[in-house]
């Protein structure tokens, strides 16, 4: 009997580690991996550059009639060996990442019509199976029918550990009291958003990395995937 192309969705907390892992685990299986956060990164910047957000302050007509000119795309970049996002034709993977971007998104992806336009589209995109995609509702709402669904997570002082570590490797200059109440702040938004917040699906496998290592992790996720797809009902 041949291997199913199956569908893996994987959610928890922000800085648990889930596009390390995710990215990982699609080269390992040869599937597609989808950053959905990155999306909602990109939609964020629609709205910035369309001036439907100023500061704090959100024009949500503006905004919601805005999705009608924004088109998102993954294209594959040999270079990095990554799909890297793309928003009406221009790559934007770099300019989504800035402190910016990350202190606007929250008020994007609580917009109801942002939601549906972005989960109909990742929706399309695991159409075909093979697909490994992170973000905060895939197991809930995007893909609720996935073959094997995971919930990470780490305690908040390791999280915030290891995002201090990534930042100062990058040169930012941040205190880890700083990173740990960020970390706390977006544990708080996500999971107490009306719109799709962030829950563990009852059939996740729940993944607690606090005491594991990378590789750990890596070999326990590619053995749970192995066996679903030899039997993924
Ligand atoms: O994973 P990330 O930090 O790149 O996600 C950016 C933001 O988008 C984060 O605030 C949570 C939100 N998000 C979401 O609401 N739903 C998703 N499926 C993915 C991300």
């Amino acid at each position: 009997m041949g291997k199913s192309r199956i569908n893996i969705a994987i959610d928890g907390h922000s800085s648990a580690g889930k596009s390390t892992m995710a990215k990982s685990l699609a080269k390992e299986l040869n599937y597609v991996y989808i950053d959905t956060g990155a999306m909602y990164r990109a939609a964020t910047l629609h709205a910035m550059k369309e001036r439907s957000i100023v500061d704090t302050s959100v024009n949500e007509v503006g905004l919601r009639a805005g999705l009608e000119r924004m088109f998102l795309s993954f294209r594959y970049n040999p270079k990095t060996e990554q799909s890297e996002i793309h928003l009406n034709g221009n790559n934007v993977e770099k300019e989504i990442r800035t402190m910016e971007v990350a202190q606007k998104v929250s008020l994007v992806a609580r917009v109801p019509e942002v939601r549906t336009k972005l989960v109909a589209i990742q929706q399309r995109m695991a159409e075909g199976g093979g697909v490994v995609m992170d973000g905060r509702d895939i197991g809930t709402v995007v893909l609720p029918d996935a073959s094997l669904k995971i919930f990470m997570t780490a305690d908040p002082e390791t999280r915030a550990y290891r995002r201090l570590r990534e930042m100062q490797n990058a040169g930012k200059k941040v205190s880890y009291d700083d990173v740990l109440e960020n970390v706390l702040e977006r544990d708080r938004i996500d999971s107490e958003r009306a719109v799709a917040p962030l829950r563990q699906s009852d059939d996740a496998v729940v993944v607690d990395n606090s005491e594991l290592t990378v590789e750990e992790q890596f070999n326990f996720l590619v053995s749970l995937a192995r066996t679903r797809m030899a039997d993924p009902s």
